[in-house]
């Protein structure tokens, strides 16, 4: 996972948890990494090691958490690249380009970037099955950065998970 996926987590648990938390997390999970630089690719299982102490030394729930970091990460990575926001005018145009355009662009900004595969097809009434194809498997991820997408927009969004099957999961997501 890229750098810079770290760093916003490090952000995140500063922020909800205290000053401290992350450098407590850093020395406690015990991985032999102990900073990060946002387009360097560090170890997936360095990133999971992290993310899920501290689930437990907070105690937090995971879902939840994950979901709740999603929704943190929006905000900042498209920061990161402000023409996405000229580029697609809504929510769901948004994630109509998201696998076609901006996950592509993200690859050549950050060379080595693993980005997951979004399917989506649009239904007569106007809501978009989507699906996330990812070994990472972090489908409360996908809803966080939905909902913070529809934050970002001022859209009322809904997001829910269908089903999942071999690392796939369905999500059917609407537009008020
Ligand atoms: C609703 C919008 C978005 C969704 C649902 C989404 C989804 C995801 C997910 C689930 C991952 C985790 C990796 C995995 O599951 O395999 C990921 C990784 C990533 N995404 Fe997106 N993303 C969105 C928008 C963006 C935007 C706007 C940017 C940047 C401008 C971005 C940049 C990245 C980067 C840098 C990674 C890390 C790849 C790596 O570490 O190799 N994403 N995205």
């Amino acid at each position: 996972m890229k750098g810079i996926v770290f760093n916003i987590f490090q952000s995140f648990v500063e922020k909800n948890m205290g000053e401290d938390a992350w450098d407590e997390v850093l020395e406690e999970a015990q991985i032999e990494q102990d900073f990060f630089v946002a387009p360097e690719t560090y170890e997936d299982k360095d990133f999971l090691t992290l993310v899920t102490h501290t689930i437990e030394k907070f105690k937090l729930v995971p879902s939840e958490a994950i979901r709740l970091f999603g929704n943190f990460s929006f905000p900042l990575l498209i920061s990161k690249v402000p023409q996405f926001k000229e580029e697609f005018k809504s929510a769901k145009d948004f994630l109509k380009g998201l696998d076609s355009i901006i996950h592509v662009e993200v690859r050549k900004l950050l060379p080595g970037a693993k980005t997951p595969r979004f399917y989506h097809k649009e239904r007569d009434d106007g809501s978009l099955e989507l699906e996330y194809e990812s070994d990472r498997n972090l489908p409360d991820f996908v809803i966080g950065l939905i909902e913070g997408l529809g934050k970002h927009y001022k859209e009322e969004i809904k997001v829910q998970l269908m089903g999942n099957n071999n690392n796939k999961y369905q999500f059917l997501v609407e537009f008020a």
